[in-house]
């Protein structure tokens, strides 16, 4: 069996690691790399194919950036001589970027089945890119693996069949337990001149979010506020960057403020800065699942969010991108008012193992007749059972 696995930008890294490790340690599973270059800056992409072992790609589409119509169809156009040329069996997408829906709309026209690792998760805010991404690539997609349960009955709800939906826990949160020890390692706590628990984090780049002043404003004054009481450091995304660069970066600057940006970090980096975090202010998906597990709060600066399960279980809170909202949740957290939460079920480092294990057909749903009869791929109805790891039907 062949498969072609798709990664493009910064979050799609830290989840194609596990998978192309799990891919290359089965024999008989050709797996092939291919960088769609969405993300191209060494901070944002060369730096965690080394920390996360992810093997050099095999081909780098080399697409750049551009508005999503022109970086969503350069993609597909670059895309579609390799599909022709390695003819997998079947390509695999994660998470919600355009090169995820460039790659799933591409193969899917080109009759290739699609795996779609983080299916399900709906912020049903359409007014994200990243939204119009998920439910179109689920759409197309052969085989759905939802991270969490909320996933797993959005698509049963929008009427797409159980036998496709596999609930298997979150790659994401593998290769956070496989690297956080290393992570200690780091010496970015020193760096940035913090002690543990004596800092907040501050992430922020949904266009959503940076790209309009009378948002952004009040946010950043809101936290340039909190920055009083305690440090924050920014490492600022490259979109932010030049927002804050035409302007906006006044805001951080009100008397007394010690707010602290930094270029972009490393995951090993920023692994430890979120690890020993007092707070973590936030508009990123990932990041709300990775506080979760460590444990750490984390205030979510959007009305919405597509994992509920970091609110309903976990560390998360959506605060919104009021002003005054921020800043009292944040001081009810310094204040002491904090519950951890559990850690979602089968966020347990073992995602990976789940979704290469239904690919290449060990588990005990055989409803894939119409992928197998097109590509020719292996009879899943002759294999192992696997407990626990298939969606109940809602
Ligand atoms: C993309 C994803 C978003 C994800 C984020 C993680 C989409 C629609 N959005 O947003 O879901 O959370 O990645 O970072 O796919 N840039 C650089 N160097 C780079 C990459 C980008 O300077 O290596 C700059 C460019 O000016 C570019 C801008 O950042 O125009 C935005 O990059 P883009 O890939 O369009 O989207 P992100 O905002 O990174």
């Amino acid at each position: 069996m062949k498969l072609l696995a798709v990664a493009g930008a910064r979050p799609n890294f830290v989840k194609i690691a596990p998978l192309m490790r799990e891919m290359r340690s089965r024999r008989g599973l050709e797996s092939v790399l291919v960088h769609t270059g969405q993300h191209y800056d060494e901070r944002m992409s060369r730096l965690f194919f080394e920390e996360l072992d992810i093997p050099r790609p095999d081909v780098d589409l080399e697409v750049g950036s551009g508005t999503h119509a022109v970086q969503t169809a350069e993609i597909m156009k670059r895309f579609d001589p390799v599909l022709r040329r390695e003819k997998p069996d079947a390509v695999l997408v994660v998470g919600d970027v355009n090169s995820t829906i460039a790659c799933a709309l591409t193969a899917a026209k080109e009759g290739v089945p699609v795996a779609h690792v983080e299916a399900g998760l709906r912020s049903f805010d359409r007014t994200m890119p990243e939204e119009i991404n998920r439910v179109l690539t689920d759409r197309l997609s052969d085989w759905l693996f939802a991270t969490e349960r909320s996933g797993a009955e959005n698509l049963r709800r929008e009427g797409i069949a159980s036998e496709r939906i596999f609930l298997v826990g979150n790659v994401m949160i593998d290769t956070l337990r496989r690297h956080r020890e290393r992570s200690e390692q780091s010496a970015i706590l020193e760096t940035v001149r913090v002690s543990s628990r004596g800092y907040a984090v501050l992430t922020l780049h949904r266009p959503g979010t940076v790209d309009q002043p009378e948002l952004l404003g009040p946010v950043l004054t809101a936290i340039a506020e909190l920055s009083r009481e305690l440090p924050v450091i920014f490492p600022v995304h490259p979109r932010t960057r030049r927002v804050l660069e035409s302007g906006a970066g006044a805001w951080l600057a009100c008397g007394g403020s010690d707010i602290r940006t930094i270029e972009p970090l490393g995951y090993l980096d920023f692994l430890k800065l979120l690890a020993h975090a007092r707070l973590v202010l936030t508009d990123s998906g990932g990041i709300q699942e990775e506080t979760t597990v460590l444990g750490v709060p984390c205030l979510t600066l959007r009305e919405n969010t597509e994992r509920p399960a970091t609110v309903e279980e976990g560390s998360n809170v959506l605060v919104g991108l009021s002003a005054e909202r921020i800043l009292s949740e944040s001081r009810r957290v310094l204040g002491g008012a904090f519950r951890p939460g559990r850690i979602p079920a089968l966020w347990d480092g073992r995602a990976a193992v789940r979704v290469v294990d239904a690919l290449v057909g060990r588990t005990q749903r055989s409803a894939f007749s119409e992928a197998p009869a097109r590509v020719g791929m292996p009879d899943h109805a002759a294999t192992q059972p696997l407990e626990n790891i298939v969606a109940e039907p809602t």
